[in-house]
């Protein structure tokens, strides 16, 4: 399954792309093992996660109402939100997917969103602290993800709305919702 699923995701892709999503199931897995969640279900997101990454935002929207999605004024403004949703859809249709753990995780990489379980977190932290990934702030998420993975989170979301916020681009309300919750859970 996984050899015929890298075959696939090469063949759609960018080489660069490619690599970043080897490298979200390197670190999907070393962080499920760590805390003691499924590791195959996130190999599989990894490798599916990022499929629609590279349509352009009109493939985006126009796929979206092709297949019925729900596409909010915030999709509209920022294609880009569809692609995990999108990259369920593909899942479902040409892989014939269906495990709840492989298409949550999917579902909410790009923004998070508050129905995420710990496994979803997980992948959530994989696709942003990956060893592809150089920023100066990934070495500080990385050791966070290990240890505590709600603040991890929060930390991931805040370097994610502050980068949106100076691009100018618009962030996702379920991030705020997301962030919401955890800062509530972590309060009390
Ligand atoms: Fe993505
Ligand atoms: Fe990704």
């Amino acid at each position: 399954m996984e050899d015929e699923l890298k075959n696939w995701l090469q063949a759609r892709v960018s080489g660069g792309r490619y690599m970043h999503s080897l490298g979200v199931m390197e670190a999907a897995t070393e962080l499920a093992r760590l805390h003691g969640v499924e590791a195959d279900p996130l190999r599989q997101a990894a490798l599916l996660h990022d499929c629609a990454r590279e349509f352009s935002n009109e493939d985006l929207v126009a796929t979206a109402e092709v297949w019925q999605l729900p596409v909010r004024e915030v999709d509209r403004r920022s294609p880009v939100l569809l692609h995990g949703k999108l990259a369920v859809v593909i899942g479902e249709r040409e892989l014939g997917l269906s495990e709840p753990a492989v298409l949550s995780a999917v579902r909410w990489h790009t923004a998070g969103h508050p129905d995420m379980t710990l496994s979803d977190k997980l992948f959530y932290l994989a696709d942003v602290t990956e060893p592809t990934r150089h920023h100066a702030w990934v070495a500080g998420l990385r050791e966070l993800a290990r240890e505590d993975v709600d603040q991890a989170v929060l930390m991931a979301i805040g370097i994610n709305t502050d980068h949106l916020d100076r691009t100018g681009r618009t962030v996702d309300p379920d991030t705020y919702d997301l962030r919401d919750l955890l800062l509530g859970k972590l309060r009390n």
